[in-house]
């Protein structure tokens, strides 16, 4: 748990200087545990100033801020990350996290889109930046313009400081991610940007929340920014629903009711001037709206949810930007990485590398092994491409009004959009281009007679990558999540420019629900940003109406 030290590394990139203050320790601080309580240890009524529902990406730097100068009680479902260091605080976690069995415990909630793709949640305190890729990168430039947020963009500036000195740090490049660094720049994803956390087309290498020994400093490290006597965590507190009060035609949020792991039910109520913030993620923040009567009216209605504010697009616009990858078998060992480079093309296409070791048992897929008898380990390189926005949206609605733990069904129409479909098309010709890279030569295996080719593990990409019929199909066949989905409490439809539930009175939504695009190559620095920016802009308003 020592001090963090700052060290100032200056790159050139177009004659600008881009000054950085990376987090260099490499220990984790525990110090939020001191004000991590059990939710059955709390009282069954108490008052706050602000309440957070959902102790994740964008809820911690929120609860920090705001505990400078105010109570904060945080309610979040999961349970704190030491409960589960394997699979939460390191880089070997990452894919055992995925694949553990959902008891409903677990840190990744597994739920299933109606369109098919199988995706994960965060369930943990420090939400889905716990169960992440770690890949930080910031918003890009239309993001700000489009956003429907107004911006001091010094400010976002210093926000984005305040996470990088603590949680971000510039990795050392391992093997997968140099080739395809080196593959990116030779199909002409150019200029090498060398490293940098802008979001600049072209090829580089981005920050990480792990560091290089491969322990993860998610957004509940951020928790420690805080003044850690006004902060409550409470884990293992599903919010059910929000409590409002109605003065004339004034509905204002007082506060929220939250069930322990023992079944009881507590009231957490805000004091004059307070507020209940939603943080819930994209599924949770909608769907817990939905279960506090603000919605669609008939929606609301099918389920018997009383209607206290009618507001028609909670739970629409729902978007997941859909991922396609060809994963390549390597004649020798990768090692697994994550998230450390990325390709950004001018029409915004992001290229990214993952690697991992994957056992399987005989007889093997591949049939140019000797045979064997135990499990084989082959290393695995995986090329993904995603793009930005997308077009393509669906809506998510209620499934239980009785059981918060029941989650929402969610459908996301993935390709609806042709517009979707030509960029996934387009993306994935350049993934073609790569692998006729000299980068990418090693990667090739040589048969009997000497002929080299890669091994893909199914599916590969079309031969005719010319061929639009072909290549679309492969798009739609092939399409799975970067687990990028967001929408849900639209800024200009569900909330305003401030974040505010339109309709209503203190009460804000501030997480990935809020996006109509997802920002940047990979949304979790905006995500922290935007929770430190807008807690900071809430002081300052209290501050001017005192
Ligand atoms: C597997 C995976 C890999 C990813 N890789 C990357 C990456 O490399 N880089 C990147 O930038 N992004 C990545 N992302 C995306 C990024 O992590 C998410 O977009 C981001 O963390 C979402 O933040 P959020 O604040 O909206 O929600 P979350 O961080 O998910 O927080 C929501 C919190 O609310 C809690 N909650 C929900 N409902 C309730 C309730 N009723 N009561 C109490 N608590 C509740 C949840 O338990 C959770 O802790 C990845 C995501 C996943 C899942
Ligand atoms: C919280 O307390 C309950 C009841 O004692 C217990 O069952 C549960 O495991 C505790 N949770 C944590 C995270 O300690
Ligand atoms: C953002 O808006 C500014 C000001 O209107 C404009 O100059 C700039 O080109 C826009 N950038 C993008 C990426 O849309
Ligand atoms: C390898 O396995 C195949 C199929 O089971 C078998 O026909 C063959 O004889 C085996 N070869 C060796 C060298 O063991
Ligand atoms: C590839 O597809 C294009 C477009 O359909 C077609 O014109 C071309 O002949 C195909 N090339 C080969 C080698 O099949
Ligand atoms: C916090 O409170 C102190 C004392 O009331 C005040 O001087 C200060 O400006 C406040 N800071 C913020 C960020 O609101």
């Amino acid at each position: 748990m020592g001090p963090l030290f700052l060290v100032v590394l200056s790159y050139f990139f177009h004659h600008q200087l881009e000054v950085l203050a990376l987090a260099t320790s490499s220990d984790y601080d525990f110090s939020y545990m001191k004000s991590v309580y059990n939710a059955t240890d709390l009282p069954l009524k108490e008052e706050y100033d602000y309440i957070i529902v959902g102790g994740g990406t964008g809820g911690c730097p929120l609860a920090a801020t705001l505990s400078a100068n105010y109570s904060v009680l945080v309610l979040e479902r999961g349970s704190a990350p030491p409960s589960y260091p394997q699979l939460v605080l390191t880089t070997d976690g990452v894919l055992g996290v995925l694949l553990q069995e959902d008891d409903g415990k677990t840190p990744a909630q597994r739920f299933t889109s109606e369109d098919g793709v199988a995706i994960v949640r965060g369930r943990v305190l420090g939400g889905s930046s716990m169960i992440n890729g770690g890949f930080y990168s910031r918003a890009d430039d239309q993001f700000y313009n489009e956003s429907g947020i107004h911006w001091d963009m010094d400010a976002v500036e210093e926000a984005y400081q305040w996470v990088e000195d603590t949680i971000v740090f510039q990795p050392n490049l391992l093997v997968w991610p140099s080739i395809v660094r080196e593959a990116l720049l030779e199909a002409g994803v150019d200029p090498d940007n060398g490293f940098s956390l802008q979001h600049l087309v072209g090829t580089k290498t981005s920050g990480s929340i792990f560091d290089n020994e491969g322990k993860r400093h998610g957004a509940v490290e951020l928790l420690n920014k805080g003044k850690l006597k006004n902060l409550k965590v409470a884990i293992e507190a599903y919010a059910e629903r929000i409590i409002f009060s109605s003065k004339a035609s004034d509905v204002s949020a007082s506060g929220v009711v939250y069930r322990d792991s023992k079944g009881r039910a507590h009231e957490a109520l805000i004091r004059d001037k307070g507020e209940v913030i939603l943080s819930a993620g994209a599924i949770g923040s909608p769907q817990l709206l939905l279960l506090s009567g603000v919605g669609p009216s008939p929606h609301l209605s099918s389920h018997k949810v009383p209607v206290v504010s009618e507001n028609p697009d909670v739970g629409n616009f729902m978007a997941d930007n859909p991922r396609n990858n060809i994963n390549i078998v390597v004649p020798f060992a990768l090692g697994p990485s994550v998230g450390q480079v990325v390709g950004i093309t001018r029409d915004f296409n992001y290229i990214e590398p993952v690697s991992s070791v994957t056992s399987f048992s005989f007889p093997q897929p591949f049939g140019f092994y000797p045979n064997g008898t135990g499990p084989l380990e082959l290393s695995v390189a995986t090329i993904e491409e995603k793009f930005s926005g997308p077009l393509s949206s669906g809506s998510l609605r209620l499934v239980s009004s009785a059981d918060v733990k029941v989650g929402p069904t969610v459908r996301f129409n993935y390709f609806k959009d042709p517009k979707d479909l030509a960029r996934c098309v387009k993306g994935m010709r350049l993934v073609g281009d790569m692998l006729k890279t000299d980068a990418m030569e090693r990667l090739k295996f040589q048969d009997l007679k000497g002929a080299e080719g890669f091994k893909f593990l199914e599916p590969s990409l079309p031969r005719n990558l010319s061929d639009d019929a072909s290549m679309e199909a492969f798009c739609r066949s092939t399409v799975t999540t970067m687990w990028h989905y967001h929408g849900g409490c639209l800024v200009g439809k569900v909330v305003d420019g401030d974040l505010r539930v339109v309709g209503t009175n203190s009460l804000r939504v501030v997480d990935g629900s809020i996006f109509n695009a997802s920002p940047g190559t990979n949304p979790q620095a905006t995500l922290m940003m935007i929770g430190r920016y807008i807690g900071l802009r809430m002081l300052q308003e209290r501050e001017a109406a005192k």
